[in-house]
């Protein structure tokens, strides 16, 4: 299996109820070797109309962040969600539509082999790496789980309500940073 079938087949799914009232399946963005795997939450509306992750308000800021760290989504990291359609009135997937939809992220966890995986909030950090983890108290740490190191911070939807979180947002993109010069081979190449 390559990156456009699995592509293709997430495209047409209805494994949950989300496919009734999505407009677009987002599936994900990046480049193909990426060693760097951004996880967010699930579409918002701007991704359900365009198709693509982190288009919208949320989307720019975490554009700056990843400029900030030489990451750019066209070359050298991977942008997914934990759910690949919008909730309804952009609320927080249900589990039964989390663990419906996970088999496509772990299907491009496996095609990508990430190096790193950063958990953009609290629904992707409890999913991927513990239920009860602690956005507040945890952001910024690197946990290694099985050779791949993972990380979670504030969503930038959360940055956007809370600015006074945004310096240590900051701090956790630059421990990120260090990260992959410790650990990427060709990230920043
Ligand atoms: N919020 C998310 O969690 N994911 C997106 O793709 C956009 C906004
Ligand atoms: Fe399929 Fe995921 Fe969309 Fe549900 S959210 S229909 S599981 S792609």
């Amino acid at each position: 299996m390559d990156f456009d079938t699995l592509q293709a087949q997430c495209l047409a799914c209805t494994r949950c109820p989300l496919a009734q009232t999505r407009q677009h399946v987002v599936f994900g963005q990046g480049a193909a070797d990426a060693e760097v795997l951004f996880v967010g939450e699930g579409p918002g509306q701007s991704e359900d109309e365009q198709g693509l992750p982190f288009v919208g308000r949320s989307g720019q800021l975490l554009d700056k962040y990843l400029f900030a760290i030489d990451l750019d989504r066209a070359a050298n990291c991977y942008i997914a969600n934990i759910v690949k359609c919008r909730p309804p009135q952009n609320r927080d997937p249900l589990p039964q539509e989390a663990e419906a939809c996970m088999p496509w992220l772990r299907e491009q966890f496996r095609l990508l082999r990430p190096k790193i995986v950063v958990c953009l909030g609290r629904v992707a950090a409890k999913q991927m790496i513990r239920p009860d983890f602690s956005v507040t108290k945890e952001h910024g740490e690197f946990i290694e789980k099985g050779g791949v190191w993972f990380m979670g911070t504030f969503h930038p939807a959360a940055l956007l309500r809370q600015p006074q979180h945004k310096p240590d947002a900051f701090g956790d993109f630059v421990a990120l940073r260090r990260k992959i010069r410790e650990v990427c081979a060709h990230t920043y190449a």
